[in-house]
């Protein structure tokens, strides 16, 4: 391992059926002006919101709520949520939901007392905050974003065509504490479930793609990879079972809690393709992930073939055995592929309604990042694309 880097990850973790209760520790903690955020209902079906409510008013809160947070939180809804918190006078956010839920408690927490537009303060310049920002605790309802322990927020604004991440500097602004249940993962739909479970792997392979260096965080991602693939399997002919889910859950947290990137440049084009489709579809951020990566990755294999090798050895249990390096590489992502295929996960862009006259516009909104085998041109942005559709 040959880069330098500090690590800290001060989110604390309560993992398991019995978690929400922790709840009540965490609560007293803070200021008795609770912003409560959630999404578009999911929470009122399936019982949770009665329990958090139960407990914020067990512990003398005064809640206000922002409810309706949609997948891919837009600009015009982060406005109006900063209102609610500046009426209310937060002293503390509490986000019930899942990565776009939390991802918006961020942003909200960044912005209350910013006397700047957010939108171009954050999401424009990339810039830090300077104002006091409000403390986020969160309880995770879906597994995948890893925003439960990540200092990340992603908004959408949709008249700009921009999907924009980002990833606060300062460890304050990740969660201080996450409740994660995975029971209560057991209501997401198929669909959500395996998106979910794409962007989780999604992540580890935009951290792994990138350095030639023996590093110990490659070692850790492959683990997480396996883990991720045999929990898949599992859920994904019954999605009751509660130790794969579980799994699930917990390998999301480590595969985006910023710590298989120690050590190493990280890739991320994946996600830059997958964001900028989302900014033209609104279509769901794992399956525009899953839709670009085979064109992406058979694009750049060649460019990284020890890494795409070990990949598949390590990871698909391919035997390399009389192969050249190529062939191991590509049986790799054949193998990857066909765990996709067997999940069900979209696998072109035009099946999420990306149509032919979007594509320069989506290449446009695609930044292009330096960290991974190969840096792209924007005609190669273009290529990748319609090879997607
Ligand atoms: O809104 P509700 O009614 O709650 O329904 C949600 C939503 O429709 C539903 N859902 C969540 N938990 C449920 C459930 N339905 C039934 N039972 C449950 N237990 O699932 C739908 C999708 O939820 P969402 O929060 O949008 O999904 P996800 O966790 O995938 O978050 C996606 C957002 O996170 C961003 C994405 O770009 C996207 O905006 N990301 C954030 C990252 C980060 N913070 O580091 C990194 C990721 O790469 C990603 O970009
Ligand atoms: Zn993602």
């Amino acid at each position: 391992m040959l880069g330098n880097f500090s690590y800290c990850n001060p989110t604390k973790l309560y993992f398991g059926e019995d978690s929400l209760n922790y709840l009540n520790t965490e609560l007293p903690k803070y200021g008795e002006n609770v912003v409560l955020i959630y999404g578009g209902g999911s929470i009122k079906k399936n019982g949770i919101y009665d329990d958090v409510i139960k407990i914020l008013k067990d512990n003398g809160k005064n809640v206000a709520e922002i409810s309706g947070v949609m997948p891919n939180p837009t600009v015009e809804k982060l406005y109006e949520g900063i209102e609610i918190a500046r009426k209310h006078n937060v002293d503390f956010i509490l986000a019930v939901g899942g990565g776009s839920v939390c991802d918006y408690a961020k942003a909200v927490s960044v912005s209350v007392n910013c006397d700047e537009d957010p939108w171009d303060k954050y999401y424009v310049r990339f810039e830090e905050p300077v104002c006091e920002t409000i403390p986020v605790g969160c309880v995770l309802t879906m597994a995948g974003t890893g925003s439960e322990m990540n200092a990340g927020s992603v908004i959408t604004n949709h008249s700009a065509k921009m999907k924009v991440g980002h990833v606060f500097a300062d460890e304050k602004i990740m969660p201080r504490f996450s409740i994660l249940n995975p029971k209560y993962t057991m209501t997401l739909p198929h669909y959500q479930m395996i998106a979910g479970i794409y962007d989780i792997f999604n992540h580890i392979c935009e951290q792994y793609f990138s350095g030639e260096d023996d590093n110990t965080s490659d070692y850790i991602s492959e683990a997480l990879m396996r883990s991720v693939i045999s929990a898949s399997r599992i859920a994904n002919k019954n999605p009751e079972d509660y130790e794969a889910r579980s799994n699930i859950m917990w390998s999301a947290t480590w595969a985006l809690n910023t710590l298989v990137a120690k050590g190493k440049t990280t890739d991320w084009m994946v996600h830059m393709l997958g964001q900028a489709v989302g900014a033209y579809t609104d279509a769901t951020h794992g399956m525009t992930l899953a839709a670009v990566s085979l064109p992406y990755y058979s694009y750049i294999m060649p460019y990284g073939l020890s890494k795409f090798k070990r990949f598949a050895i390590n990871v698909w249990d391919v035997n390399p055995e009389g192969k050249s390096d190529e062939e191991v590489a590509k049986e790799g992502l054949k193998c990857m592929e066909d765990w996709m295929k067997e999940l069900g996960l979209v696998m072109k862009i035009s099946d999420l309604g990306v149509t032919d006259e979007m594509i320069e516009g989506i290449a446009d909104a695609t930044l292009i990042m330096t960290g991974g085998y190969k840096v792209l041109s924007r005609d190669e942005v273009v290529d990748i694309l319609k090879k997607s559709m």
